[in-house]
């Protein structure tokens, strides 16, 4: 029979039978059983030019059709230009694990109006306003009364979809990924891979590689190994490191050939099959997704970005409220008369002088109280992450 402490049970091996135990070896169980109770939540965007197949990626992604409501009967053409923010929540369960999985699918830039005016038009502020007004919501539920329940809608993961037809990144690229990788963690793909050799893939992903160095983009950072990792976990973080941008292919249909069906893209000369490691990098993205990597992504998504965007917002609000009290005092002891000081004027000027010093420097150590708290807040965090 199974035993009721789990797999952490602390009497399971024989040699240590005869060791005395408190029980707290079996806290991750604890842990695990009411994570699970709870369920999962993550969040997915997805960015970049319009149509180098962000839609259809999506889908393929997570095995499942976001697009089922729209009554195409052809499941090809059922995915349309993504004219608007539109956001897909879907609850998956597998082994009696809950995944509550929001995408949120952007218009392509050019695709307001039709055309590519993204380079004058910021076209990527959309998908920044996006992401600050979770953080923005979820700043204002924590900081309300009732913490419970809150529903954590932050973005924790932006998949930027590269041209394969460009010399590498354009400009417009380097702008949104500038505007964003404070905000959120960026995985960069090379999309429609299809249509690149693999020697291609290859020189283009080193040539996009450097190019996020050149340009300062803080892409999404695999975490570091410990040196008592074990080596196979270690080598698939290099494979991992090695394969940015991920090389992938999407599509919406199965595909039958050679007797087996599966994901997959039929041209004249051959078959491209979206799983194959040997044609994309579709399954290393997404193991990497959601078997390996998305608790770290929701952590530092937690740890750092709202972090950062949280110490922002306390101080914006301490600015306004130390100036919002410098006014209203300059304001009160500007009208005081000299009823008010019956003193000879230039004793009640000295004395009003004296309470408007008292008052600011009052203030000034308020805000130098504060700003303390907000570095060692700043701090802390650093160190904790
Ligand atoms: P917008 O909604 O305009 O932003 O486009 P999108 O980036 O969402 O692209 P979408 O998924 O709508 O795909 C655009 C076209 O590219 C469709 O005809 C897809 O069938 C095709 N497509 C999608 N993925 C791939 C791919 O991996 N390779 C190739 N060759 N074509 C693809």
């Amino acid at each position: 029979p199974r035993s009721p402490w789990g797999r952490f049970d602390p009497y399971d091996s024989p040699e240590d039978q005869d060791k005395e135990y408190v029980g707290f070896a079996t806290l991750p169980n604890q842990v695990h059983r009411k994570t699970v109770k709870k369920g999962f939540t993550f969040t997915l965007i997805v960015a970049g030019e319009s149509g180098l197949g962000k839609s259809t990626l999506i889908n393929s992604l997570f095995l499942t059709d976001l697009y089922k409501d729209r009554k195409v009967p052809n499941a090809e053409e059922r995915i349309s230009r993504t004219v608007a923010i539109i956001k897909h929540t879907i609850g998956i369960e597998e082994k009696g694990v809950k995944l509550r999985l929001t995408i949120i699918d952007t218009p392509g830039f050019g695709d307001a109006f039709g055309i590519l005016v993204a380079f004058e038009l910021n076209s990527w502020r959309h998908i920044e306003d996006y992401i600050d007004q979770q953080f923005e919501q979820y700043f204002r539920d924590e900081s309300g009364l009732n913490r419970r329940n809150i529903q954590d809608n932050r973005v924790h993961c932006c998949l930027y979809f590269i041209s394969p037809f460009g010399h590498g990144l354009r400009p417009l690229d380097v702008d949104c990924m500038r505007a964003l990788h404070e905000k959120v963690n960026i995985i960069p793909v090379l999309a429609k891979a299809d249509s690149l050799t693999p020697a291609e893939v290859c020189r283009k992903k080193m040539k996009i590689r450097e190019e996020i160095k050149q340009f300062g983009i803080n892409i999404y950072q695999f975490p570091e190994c410990d040196s008592d990792e074990d080596e196979d976990f270690k080598t698939q973080e290099q494979i991992l490191k090695n394969s940015i941008p991920f090389a992938v292919i999407g599509s919406n249909v199965q595909v039958e050939s050679k007797g087996r069906k599966f994901r997959g893209r039929v041209y004249p000369w051959g078959v491209v099959e979206v799983e194959n490691p040997a044609h994309s990098d579709f399954l290393l993205l997404r193991n990497m997704l959601v078997r390996t990597h998305m608790q770290d992504l929701k952590d530092v998504t937690r740890e750092i970005h709202y972090e950062n965007y949280r110490a922002q917002c306390i101080q914006n609000m301490t600015r306004m409220v130390v100036l919002e009290r410098k006014r209203s005092l300059r304001e009160k002891y500007r009208d005081v008369s000299e009823a008010d000081f019956p003193l000879p004027l230039a004793v009640a000027d000295t004395e009003k002088e004296r309470l408007i010093y008292e008052k600011d420097e009052e203030l000034r150590k308020m805000q130098e109280v504060l700003e303390r708290i907000q570095e060692q807040m700043q701090h802390s965090h650093r160190g904790g992450c």
